[in-house]
């Protein structure tokens, strides 16, 4: 090592300006989309009513973003070019407290580094408008009304690296458009327009912000959907949150806006996802958009170059608000879902009220669809009492809202009868359900009983799971699993929560990855205050009876008094239906025989 030679330096020089623009704009300005929100929100930084975004070759050739907001004076057009030079701040002090998008001084001079930009613009007092060309420096007058207008052309081609990494036109030009919408999304008084060549790309008019929530969402999110609204000292929530019906497979309909600006923070999809967790796991996703208005000196918005993340001075408390009203939220009577076309809703309350007639207004099958919380057994259990006339006699039918079984089908349903007509059950989802509200309980009350292995289970394991289970023994603990370490690439799984002991020789293993693979994506010592739901599903999940085994019709006339005895017992952990009922009227109607 010693006889190589030493590698001879350069001599130390400052980078010319230009480059220093480049090289800051590289954090900035990643592909066309960057430059449409740095415009964007410059227009809606000077108040703009209106902003219209055109593209050519998806933003690549050229963006031109026009508002008809405050504008610049002829002065200071230079000045809104140059390199940390800002309007928006003046002190360390305003940046304690930043209340407009913008703040950095940096993004027209980093897009003027990368990019050929003009600029026209007029104040409101101004005799003319002006225009400044960037490369030049030159100012001249032009003609335009109150505003700006800047024109970025042919992206990158001063950087001929980046321009490698952009996408084809299609999808540069998705990218802008989903930036539009971002920010659409916080702004419902502003009207926007993308065009795409001569194509209309996005149209939002300004009004509502319910209406522009549902003009951006999925389609099916209008009729399953819940306004969240809460507010604590300091803090406010507002916006709506998808029922387990709009879930998606991706995360593509997850918007989150800390004082009007789109982030993506861990803490707030955090406590968005546990308070889904009685009804939604796995790998759906729910879909929501959600707007935190929170004093600006509790939130530090100078932490990501292009401010897509914040830090949250007192985060856990935030988390606390925001998965309680998301919750709230949810827990709401679902059967005042929005919109006529929503499905029609069969539960147990509905059987109890009403047990001979079909459920009003429907023409087709009762499906459970939203989430039920609200649900309690025991009331319905009064309810029942006091509806049923005297002389029915005892232990008829209507005793049992899900009534009996009378057969398996297919391994994987149970079919009962009861007053109102056929039951059809999920028995793996149901059976999901029942364990899980169990396991709460038992947790709940401090213990989960645990059941010793016979014969440990030993299995393979990689570096990452030894030392999750490692760091998480005390919560492995607390929900009644003994799963330690037993060599450098091996776990033992000792005890099981009884609940779940039947067949955890065979799922044992893969309970274990699951369970540690949840720990680790949570990660943190209060794992289970804040994600005992979203835990307790997993283990119910591989506690649940699996497809394909037989029941006895008496195994089946249990499983259906458990689901009655358990709250939320129509949607299972994954928000699936875990039962549906088929009234004698929808039977008719399926065989075409008039009443
Ligand atoms: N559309 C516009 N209308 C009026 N003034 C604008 C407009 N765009 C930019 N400016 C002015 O130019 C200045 C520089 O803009 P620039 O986007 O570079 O920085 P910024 O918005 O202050 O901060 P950031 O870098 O965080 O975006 C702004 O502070 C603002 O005064
Ligand atoms: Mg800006």
């Amino acid at each position: 090592m010693s006889s190589e030679a030493v590698p001879s330096r350069a001599p130390i020089r400052p980078l010319p300006d230009l480059l220093i623009s480049q090289i800051a704009a590289g954090e900035v300005i990643e592909r066309p989309a960057s430059v449409v929100k740095e415009l964007v929100e410059n227009a809606l930084d000077a108040g703009a009513g209106r902003i219209d975004v055109r593209l050519e070759a998806g933003g690549i050739k050229r963006i031109v973003v026009a508002d008809d907001g405050g504008g610049i004076e002829r002065e200071q057009l230079p000045l809104a070019l140059a390199r940390h030079a800002t309007s928006k701040i003046a002190s360390a002090a305003d940046l304690e407290s930043v209340g407009t998008l913008g703040f950095r001084g940096e993004a027209l001079a980093s897009i003027a580094a990368v990019a050929t930009v003009s600029m026209t613009s007029r104040t409101a007092v101004a005799t003319s408008a002006f225009r400044i060309d960037a490369d030049s420096g030159t100012v001249e007058p032009a003609a335009a009304a109150r505003g700006t207008r800047i024109e970025v052309a042919d992206l990158f081609f001063k950087t001929p690296a980046r321009r490698k990494f952009l996408r084809a036109e299609a999808t540069e030009l998705a990218h802008c458009i989903t930036q539009v919408q971002r920010i659409a999304a916080a702004h419902p008084t502003v009207e926007f327009n993308v065009w795409h060549e001569t194509r209309v790309a996005l149209r939002l008019a300004a009004g509502q912000a319910q209406a522009r929530v549902l003009a951006l969402m999925p389609e099916n999110f209008g009729a399953a959907q819940r306004r969240v609204d809460a507010q604590a000292p300091g803090i406010d929530i507002t916006g709506w949150v998808g029922l387990p019906t709009a879930a998606r497979s991706r995360a593509d309909a997850q918007y989150f806006y800390v004082n009007g600006r789109y982030v993506r923070d861990k803490v707030l999809a955090h406590a968005v996802r546990a308070a889904y967790a009685d009804v939604l796991h796995g790998t759906s996703q729910p879909a929501y958009c959600l707007y935190l208005s929170i004093d600006p000196g509790r939130v530090d918005v100078n932490v990501h170059p292009t401010k897509i993340e914040v830090r949250l001075r007192d985060s856990s408390a935030v988390h606390q608000f925001v998965l309680h009203a998301v919750q709230a939220a949810l827990a709401e009577s679902a059967r005042a879902t929005s919109g006529e076309s929503a499905a029609p809703v069969t539960r147990l309350a509905d059987l109890a009220a009403a047990p001979r007639a079909s459920v009003p207004g429907t023409g087709a099958r009762g499906t459970q669809q939203g989430l039920g919380i609200a649900q309690q057994v025991a009331p319905y259990l009064a309810m029942l009492a006091e509806a049923r006339p005297p002389a029915v006699p005892e232990g008829a039918a209507d005793a049992a809202p899900l009534g009996y079984a009378i057969a398996q089908l297919a391994g994987v349903y149970v079919l009962a009868r009861n007053d109102a007509g056929l039951v059809i059950v999920d028995m793996h989802a149901a059976h999901e359900r029942i364990v899980y509200e169990k396991l709460k309980r038992q947790l709940d009350a401090r213990t989960i009983p645990q059941q010793r292995l016979l014969i440990p289970q030993v299995f393979g394991a990689d570096a990452l799971d030894v030392a999750s289970a490692e760091e998480h023994a005390e919560t492995l603990a607390a929900i009644g699993l003994d799963l330690a370490p037993a060599g450098p690439a091996q776990l033992a799984l000792r005890a099981v929560p009884a609940l779940l002991a039947d067949g955890a020789g065979e799922t044992g293993p893969q309970l274990a990855r699951d369970v540690l693979r949840d720990l680790r994506e949570y990660g943190g010592s209060r794992t289970l205050t804040e994600h005992r739901n979203e835990l307790l599903a997993t283990l119910a999940c591989h506690g649940a009876v699996r497809a394909n085994r037989r029941l006895a019709i008496d195994e089946m006339n249990a499983l259906l008094r458990e689901m009655e005895a358990t709250e939320r017992a129509d949607q299972c952990n994954h928000g699936r239906p875990t039962w549906v009922q088929l009234t004698l009227a929808d039977l008719d109607r399926l065989f075409l025989r008039g009443r």
